[in-house]
């Protein structure tokens, strides 16, 4: 399913925003000009990475301090095991259009 998740000019340039849709959260990040989604739940208990610390592509979650790359999902830091799901984005006349399953 293609679902709209916002505008891109609301994405601040390394930074996050927090979204949803059909009851379900998602973050976006933009990191060198190019948006990223997320599920917004970390892996590890449940915490609300768009509301993390994004450093270059790694967000921090704000609850334990586990670390995402937002490229691809994969850990980088710890208390987190397994990678948070993301989904493929593109850009279409300025909207974020993600690919959700
Ligand atoms: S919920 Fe994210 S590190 Fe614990």
């Amino acid at each position: 399913m293609r679902a709209v998740l916002g505008m891109e000019s609301e994405v601040p340039e390394g930074g996050a925003k927090c979204v949803s849709t059909n009851q379900r959260p998602y973050a976006l990040f933009k990191v060198g000009g190019k948006v990223y989604c997320l599920d917004n739940t970390c892996t590890h208990l449940g915490g609300p990475l768009c509301q993390g610390r994004l450093q270059g592509s790694i967000i921090q979650c704000p609850w334990h301090g586990s670390r995402f790359d937002v490229t691809s999902g994969n850990v980088v830091g710890p208390p987190a095991r397994k990678p948070v799901r993301s989904y493929p984005v593109a850009i279409e006349d300025g909207k974020v259009v993600v690919e959700l399953p």
